[in-house]
């Protein structure tokens, strides 16, 4: 990669870093360094372009409309940093277009609009970062943010809960990557959230008031 291009990369982390350091919905810096790394792995294996697949993979949450207004920005506002930066015309577009695409929120609305490659990887790496060891702990802060219940049964059956997202999204996730890397890397993930859910679900089934003997 060429100097101008390290140096894009590096005004862009610096401001990603800035508007999303005290984001506290499961979007932080930190969560952007991890799919960061991700994607770069995935990317070098997959034959990606690591200027575009790091550039996206840095914003990939800047204009989601989950974020607060304080941490989101416009896509005109960010089109506008990336011509200050000097991003050529063509690559800005392509990095906006991967980063409109790959929202799991915006999963139907673009179902049918083709990825690039670096759209890929990017969105195999994110939704690597959900499962996994850090996905649990995502899936428990989310919810415990939102006043959600840690499982449902019963009477609370139709209650949002911690576990229930497991169901509703978490175990998909695996049959939804797009990479032959990303399927790989999330196996293993996948196979520990399972292995949690089996035990966790041992314990409740335990604890049910119906099997308290007095
Ligand atoms: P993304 O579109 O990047 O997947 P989300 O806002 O859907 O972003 O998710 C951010 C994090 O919060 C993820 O780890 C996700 O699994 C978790 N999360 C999202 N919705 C829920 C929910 N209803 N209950 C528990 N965790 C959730
Ligand atoms: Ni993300």
């Amino acid at each position: 990669m060429n100097q101008q291009k390290e140096r894009q990369l590096n005004q862009i982390s610096k401001w990603v870093r800035e508007k999303l350091i005290d984001e506290e919905t499961g979007h932080d810096w930190l969560h952007i360094t991890r799919v960061r790394s991700l994607s770069i792995e995935i990317a070098k294996k997959e034959g990606a372009d690591l200027f575009m697949t790091e550039a996206a993979a840095l914003t990939h949450d800047m204009i989601d409309e989950k974020l607060s207004e304080k941490h989101r920005v416009s896509v005109d506002e960010l089109n506008k940093r990336f011509s200050e930066w000097k991003i050529e015309k063509n690559e800005a577009d392509k990095i906006l277009g991967i980063i409109t695409k790959i929202s799991f929120r915006n999963r139907d609305k673009y179902k049918d609009a083709k990825l690039s490659k670096e759209g890929m990887v990017v969105q195999d790496a994110d939704r690597l970062d959900a499962i996994g060891a850090i996905g649990i702990a995502r899936t428990f802060m989310y919810a415990g943010s939102k006043g959600h219940l840690l499982y449902h049964e019963g009477e609370f059956e139709n209650i949002p809960s911690a576990v229930g997202h497991f169901d509703e999204k978490l175990l998909h996730l695996i049959d939804l990557m797009n990479t032959k890397t990303g399927r790989k890397l999330a196996k293993r993930r996948h196979d520990l959230m399972v292995a949690f859910l089996k035990e966790l679900k041992k314990r409740v089934l335990m604890h049910r008031p119906n099997r308290i003997v007095r």
